[in-house]
């Protein structure tokens, strides 16, 4: 019997693992800030807020208020030089002159309309190093995902593994799983989007899996849909080009960059469709990208047969 490892706190464990005293501060803040953001979806106003966001999606209440808690939280750190949201049209400096600073790129509250019905949602970080946000998915120094579900559990990485934490009854982060490994290849499938709006060779390919018995798991939350993918270690998530939307849906900065970095972390991988989605240049903020992206051997084939594979 191996020793159980001590059950450690988020700050010990990204000390021990070598990861420099200004990057750590930031993760901690940012685990920080999702606590209050815990207490507004729980308890928060369903309603929706009045304003529509840069891609002209109606905000809910949750979504400006999670927005504010956020980026409140990191205003005040003195680690941060620059801030860009999905719940904001412009990218934010903070800090500009702090030399050793970074950015901070983030979803405040994703899936937020899941929220009234009740199903887990999450927020999304992307950290860079100094005060430029749009340097492109190879350059993030750390990621980082909560989900609030039946349990609130922390996912991150700095490019040493991907680690979760569960927040306890104390409102302390615990070390509850280290290292989280992808198999080469899984038996879910995380389709997207609209079928009716589905591209030939996407529909190809989710038949593929169908036919191979791959499990259907979607509950329309990027985060727990992406949370299921990464600690069941097998499967694919999804959200194609759609006739009509050659870019999909998800956002490059907010949503797909940080999601990428920690399933490749996990031994994943993740496309566009044409190439790894971390290669994907990023011109503006509201950029949009389709994804595929879990075990590596899954994406491998998605991509074959979104390049014309029968
Ligand atoms: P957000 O709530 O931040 O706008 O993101 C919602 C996203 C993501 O959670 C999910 O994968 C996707 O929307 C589902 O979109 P559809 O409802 O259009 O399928
Ligand atoms: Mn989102
Ligand atoms: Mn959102």
């Amino acid at each position: 019997m191996t020793a159980e490892r001590e059950i450690i706190g988020l700050r010990r464990h990204l000390r021990e693992s070598g990861i420099k005293p200004e990057l750590r501060g930031l993760i901690c803040e940012i685990a920080e800030s999702t606590k209050y953001v815990i207490n507004a979806v729980r308890t928060g106003d369903l309603g929706l807020a009045g304003t529509s966001n840069l891609y002209g999606e109606e905000q809910l209440a949750l979504d400006v208020l999670s927005d504010n808690i956020i980026t409140e939280q990191l205003s005040k750190c003195s680690l941060v030089a620059s801030i860009a949201s999905e719940e904001k049209d412009i990218v934010e400096s903070v800090h500009p002159d702090y030399k050793g600073g970074y950015s901070v790129a983030f979803d405040p509250l994703d899936g937020s309309s899941l929220v009234d019905v009740n199903l887990a949602v999450g927020s999304i970080f992307s950290i860079y190093k100094g005060d430029n946000i749009l340097q492109g998915g190879r350059k993030q120094v750390a990621a980082m995902f909560v989900v609030y579900g039946p349990r609130t559990s922390l996912i991150y990485s700095a490019g040493e593994g991907v680690h979760e934490f569960s927040l306890n009854h104390l409102g302390d982060f615990k070390l509850t799983r280290e290292n989280i490994q992808m198999k080469d290849l899984g038996n879910i499938y995380s389709p997207g989007g609209n079928r009716n709006k589905y591209t030939p060779e996407h529909l190809n390919y989710i038949k593929y899996l169908e036919n191979k018995g791959y499990k259907l798991r979607y509950s329309g939350g990027l985060v727990p849909d992406i949370n299921l993918i990464l600690l069941k270690g097998e499967g694919i998530f999804m959200y194609p080009e759609l006739i009509g939307a050659p870019n999909g849906k998800l956002r490059l900065l907010f949503e797909l960059y940080p999601v990428a970095y920690l399933i490749e972390q996990a031994g994943g991988a993740a496309s566009d469709g044409k190439q790894p989605l971390l290669d994907v240049p990023v011109d503006n903020i509201d950029q949009r990208a389709p994804i595929y992206v879990g075990c590596k051997n899954d994406v491998a084939t998605a991509v074959e047969y979104l390049n014309g594979k029968e």
